[in-house]
């Protein structure tokens, strides 16, 4: 009777055993996995075969995904799932513990997808983001940032972004009289590649801030229009904002487009080609950086002692690089003006003309005699301080916020920049407040802002806006 009884239990141990075993063996338990010590006897067989027996058994099946749904798994010192998600792992994962198959419903596996591995804590390789995981040593971009599994953990870069999607939420969020955008063409730029790469003005020489300005506020401000914006005044004579991309010279943008403006303006339409930045950038390299930088007193100077071809014929970014070699020469000819010897870089354009304006004077800061000098003479340069939400500006009368993300370093960092202004605006904000802004045009293409130009808030010094404003007679 003892030994029948006793060969019974053995014979259900047997079967018990087996039938765990083969189980294993589908979901490709690995013998020495099964084994901790790798040195087992029957007993311990045995042992584990009761103790595996009393996993899903004991805690009981969940249906879908439960991460609570576990039991510890001593064998694999791991933890072990219960749920019906543990079947869509991957073969040779032990997600699911080793009775969930006879316990619970049956369920054929599935082919995991990546959002569905997942893998027991204690046996994690490699990172995870969400629920996606990476190997050892793997690289992810987090927008500037990159991070890369090192032992499990990302190790990550902390530069501070220049799009940062926490920033542009506080000034959409908030009412600061402009709107904020998520630029695909900054993203993944930290701040200083941005400071340094979309603006390249250098500060203005002490010789410029020196010069008196023109001031002739004979003038009152009420006298002039509420709004005033040169294109309408002279319509098919201003030239739309260029993209300097990330060449840092805008020193050589803004004095171009001021210039073929002027030119338009003043010849009352007989020339009205844009002028070539690229010339300048190129060809003006006495103390000036092309794409790292440059002086827009020395960019005058170079439009009065030499020239600019046309934009067409000196294309921007011409052969793809930001090159320095200079392609284009010019002598002064019987009435001293400088004549072009050498044919456009861009065979298409046949008019290699050169355009040659007077020296650059300073306009007083004074609201009124910078409105005068653009209603009568056409768009003004300015030399303004870009801080950071600048570069996010969408629509609206940008400000710079100062309130927003103070700990943030480097915050109110600025640099300069320097910029057309086309004319000016009122505006009621939503206090009723009566607002007033400069219309300008920034050189970070059409896709940036109002159509590549931006309005900012006049008459309170905003950014330094009306601290250098330099324009240029162009006669022809
Ligand atoms: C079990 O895992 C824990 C944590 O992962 C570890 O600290 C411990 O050493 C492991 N024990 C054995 C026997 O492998
Ligand atoms: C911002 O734009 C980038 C790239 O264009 C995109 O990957 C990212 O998800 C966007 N972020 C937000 C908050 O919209």
């Amino acid at each position: 009777m003892w030994l029948n009884t006793h060969s019974l239990i053995s014979c259900c141990f047997a079967i018990l055993f087996c039938m765990e075993e083969l189980v294993a063996s589908q979901n490709v338990f690995r013998l020495k996995d099964y084994s901790a010590s790798g040195d087992y006897s029957r007993k311990g067989k045995v042992k584990r075969a009761l103790h595996r027996r009393s996993y899903c058994g004991l805690r009981g099946c969940c249906p879908g995904r439960d991460d609570g749904c576990t039991v510890p798994y001593f064998a694999r010192n791991a933890t072990c799932y219960c749920d019906s998600f543990c079947s869509s792992d991957p073969v040779g994962s032990i997600d699911c513990c080793p009775d969930f198959w006879t316990v619970c419903h049956q369920q054929s596996p599935q082919p995991p997808t990546p959002e569905n591995i997942r893998t027991p804590p204690s046996l994690q390789v490699g990172c995870f983001t969400d629920e996606q995981h990476h190997g050892e040593g793997a690289i992810f971009k987090d927008n500037c940032n990159s991070c890369k599994c090192v032992n499990s953990h990302w190790k990550c870069s902390s530069e501070i972004c220049l799009v940062r999607p926490s920033l542009i939420k506080q000034i959409n969020d908030g009412n600061y009289g402009w709107k904020a955008h998520n630029y695909s063409q900054f993203w993944g730029m930290n701040l200083k590649e941005g400071y340094n790469s979309r603006l390249g003005t250098f500060p203005p020489p002490a010789a410029l801030l020196d010069m008196k300005p023109v001031t002739e506020n004979i003038i009152a401000e009420d006298d002039f229009p509420e709004f005033f914006v040169a294109w309408h005044e002279w319509p098919g004579w201003i030239h739309d904002p260029l993209d300097q991309r990330n060449c840092a010279a805008s020193w050589a943008f803004s004095t171009a487009s001021v210039a073929a403006d002027r030119i338009a303006i003043h010849s009352k339409g007989r020339f009205t080609d844009n002028l070539s930045p690229q010339h300048l950038i190129s060809c003006d390299t006495r103390n000036q950086y092309g794409c790292k930088g440059g002086s827009i007193t020395g960019a005058w100077s170079y439009l009065k002692k030499y020239g600019l071809v046309s934009h067409a014929c000196y294309p921007l970014f011409w052969n793809n690089l930001h090159q320095t070699s200079c392609e284009m020469s010019s002598v002064f000819d019987a009435e001293g003006k400088r004549q072009a010897i050498q044919p456009c870089p861009n065979r298409w354009e046949p008019s290699n003309h050169i355009y040659q304006c007077g020296l650059p004077y300073r306009i007083s800061s004074q609201d009124a005699d910078i409105m005068k000098e653009i209603k009568e003479n056409g768009p003004v340069q300015a030399v303004m301080q870009v801080y950071d939400d600048f570069f996010l500006y969408k629509s609206g009368i940008y400000k710079h916020i100062w309130s927003l993300e103070g700990k943030t370093q480097n915050r109110h960092q600025k640099k300069p920049h320097s910029i057309k202004i086309v004319g000016w605006g009122t505006l009621r904000d939503a206090e009723g407040q009566r607002q007033k802004f400069w219309i300008a045009a920034n050189s970070w293409g059409n896709s940036w802002g109002e159509n590549g130009y931006f309005r900012i808030l006049r008459g309170q010094n905003e950014c330094d806006i009306e601290k250098t404003v330099i324009a240029s007679k162009c006669y022809l």
